[in-house]
């Protein structure tokens, strides 16, 4: 579903991604760990066109797309829909218009097809009795919630995460996972998650892709992380130790 080819992006002469290269298969929930820093966001910036690499290959569904213009670039925001880390959701609007503002603004909907797809989104996220409400009258974790409902209702075949669960209390944090794995298996829709909590990992991924310093020390499973000799992925699972 999703490839990087030898991806190289620098800023300033400093290279902060050095040649990534791995594939997330239809269907794999995928977990992308790494330090503050390593480039995790630049990574999915290049995947969405948000940034472009400096070199190397991406390619979506088979259709090469590095190279596509801002309006090429369009149908593949579609395929592939970002819940971005903070909700960013519009204080003027309320929950129900924030949801439906992208569909208004790139898709050709009835008004009928707009709500259900809206009120579809907000059940998916077990949220009741909030679409007349403005943002600030609801919690951080129901806004993080409403940003998830907001991506769904565009029907993306590609979730991308960054650290969905960052800043977010114990409680809210597992009910977050527990979304994103079921609607994963539920839609059968290829999820990426970036993230530096190995705990969830562990919990949900079918693949770990650990990254250091812009490029890839360890792929694989759970059990296959638990084996990995790397001196990073051993500081993550110790700190899993810890938090139980
Ligand atoms: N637009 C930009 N211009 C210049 N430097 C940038 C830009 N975006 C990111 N960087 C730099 O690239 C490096 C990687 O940033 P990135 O945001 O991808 O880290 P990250 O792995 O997502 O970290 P975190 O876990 O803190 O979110 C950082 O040193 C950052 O300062
Ligand atoms: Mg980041």
């Amino acid at each position: 579903m999703i490839e990087f080819i030898n991806l190289k992006k620098s800023f300033s002469g400093r290279e902060v991604l050095r040649g990534i290269s791995f594939k997330i298969e239809k269907g794999e929930i995928v977990f992308i760990l790494g330090t503050s820093g390593t480039g995790k966001s630049v990574l999915l910036k290049n995947l969405v066109g948000l940034l472009q690499p400096d070199s190397g290959e991406i390619y979506i569904d088979g259709d090469r797309v590095d190279q596509k213009t801002e309006e090429e670039y369009l149908p593949v925001r579609k395929k592939c829909g970002m819940v971005f880390q903070h909700p960013a959701l519009f204080d003027s609007l309320t929950i129900f218009e924030n949801i439906a503002f992208g569909l208004r603004k790139h898709f050709d909907l009835e008004e009928a097809e707009i709500t259900r797809r809206v009120e579809k989104a907000l059940h998916l996220v077990h949220l009741k009795d909030v679409d007349k409400k403005m943002p600030q009258d609801i919690s951080y974790g129901m806004q993080k919630r409403v940003s998830l409902a907001r991506t769904l209702a565009i029907q993306p075949e590609v979730l991308l995460f960054d650290e969905p669960t960052t800043g977010l209390d114990p409680v809210t944090t597992n009910a977050i996972n527990k979304l994103i794995f079921d609607l994963s298996r539920e839609l059968k829709v290829t999820s990426v998650v970036v993230s530096h909590d190995m705990h969830c990992a562990m919990d949900i991924a079918d693949r770990i892709i650990v990254l250091d310093k812009g490029q890839v020390v360890a792929e694989g499973t759970a059990e296959q992380m638990m084996q990995s000799e790397h001196p990073l992925v051993k500081d993550f699972l110790e700190e899993v130790e810890r938090g139980h």
